[in-house]
């Protein structure tokens, strides 16, 4: 597997194949790899003849410094596990190629209403960042195909907007949240909780799951579901933030509907944020 660090050396690496023809997919990540990236990886290799893996941990969306500091860095067992799936090229670009005038004076893209709720509202100019940072390395990688998780499926719904929006000749494939046995959906921020906290935090999953059942069996009062949900949080000892039944199209609440939906939720235990989503119909 080849690594380049500078868009110079990726553009080098990847105008050979398309010379050739070939597909080439991207899978952005911040590293500290885990079975869902894999999953993402395996679903980039199904898909494409290349397969390039970006690692950043993007400063610009993160709103809380402490949690910039705090995110998990593993680029050695990252490498190994990039290699063992096969990955062509890993791009691990730095701060200074990135963002080479500082951060804070650079242009942004804004992706309206949907990176303004939920997750935007409660980590104010998280969008903008994930946004901006995607843009870039679409622009740097040009890939026919990105892959997204629907983990963080507001994410996945703000990239495709913006692929819209700004007429980007990139498809946008999806692949399904990868959990725990015990349902925990896998993150990065996983390996900051203790053994006991890990047990705990699959009572997010189990929540959301227990809320769209109820849901699905026919239940409408939805502010009553997720008030419940919430509280049912609390009592597992978490700092529940939003637990929400949405419309899976558009992320607009879904009080009255009874199809296309999805319940979203972020809790914190201690000092870490967990976020999780399960489709309801
Ligand atoms: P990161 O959290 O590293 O996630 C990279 C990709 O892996 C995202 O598309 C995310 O949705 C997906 N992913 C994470 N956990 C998953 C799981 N358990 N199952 C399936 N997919 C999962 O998301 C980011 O990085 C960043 O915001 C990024 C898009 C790279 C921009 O900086």
């Amino acid at each position: 597997m080849n690594i380049s660090k500078t868009i110079s050396s990726l553009r080098n690496e990847i105008q050979p194949w398309r010379d050739q023809g070939l597909s080439i997919a991207l899978v952005p990540t911040m590293g500290h790899l885990h079975a869902g990236h894999v999953a993402l990886i395996n679903a980039a290799r199904k898909k494409c003849d290349k397969v390039v893996v970006s690692i950043f941990v993007n400063p610009l969306q993160f709103n809380e410094v402490s949690d910039f500091s705090a995110y998990p860095k593993t680029l050695e067992a990252d490498q190994q596990k990039l290699i063992d799936v096969e990955t062509d090229l890993l791009y691990l670009p730095d701060n200074k190629q990135m963002y080479p005038q500082g951060q804070e004076k650079i242009s942004k893209v804004m992706v309206p209403d949907i990176g303004d709720d939920l997750e935007g509202s409660c980590r104010p100019g998280h969008f903008d960042g994930v946004a901006t940072v995607v843009l870039k390395l679409f622009n740097q990688v040009q890939p026919d195909i990105a892959f997204f998780g629907e983990k963080d499926y507001q994410q996945l719904l703000l990239v495709r907007k913006m692929v819209r929006d700004l007429d980007l000749d990139i498809e946008i494939n999806s692949v399904a949240t990868y959990r725990e046995k015990n349902g925990l959906a896998m993150s990065s921020r996983n390996s900051r909780l203790t053994e006991k906290q890990r047990i705990q935090a699959a009572e997010l999953y189990a929540a959301l799951n227990d809320l769209s059942d109820q849901l699905k069996s026919g239940e409408t009062k939805v502010d009553k579901l997720e008030k419940q949900a919430k509280q049912k949080l609390k009592n597992a000892g978490f700092e529940p933030e939003y637990i929400s039944v949405r419309d899976r199209s558009s992320l607009l609440p879904a009080d009255n509907k009874t199809s296309n939906r999805i319940v979203l939720g972020a809790a914190k235990i201690g000092d870490i944020r967990l976020i999780d989503n399960i489709i309801v119909d």
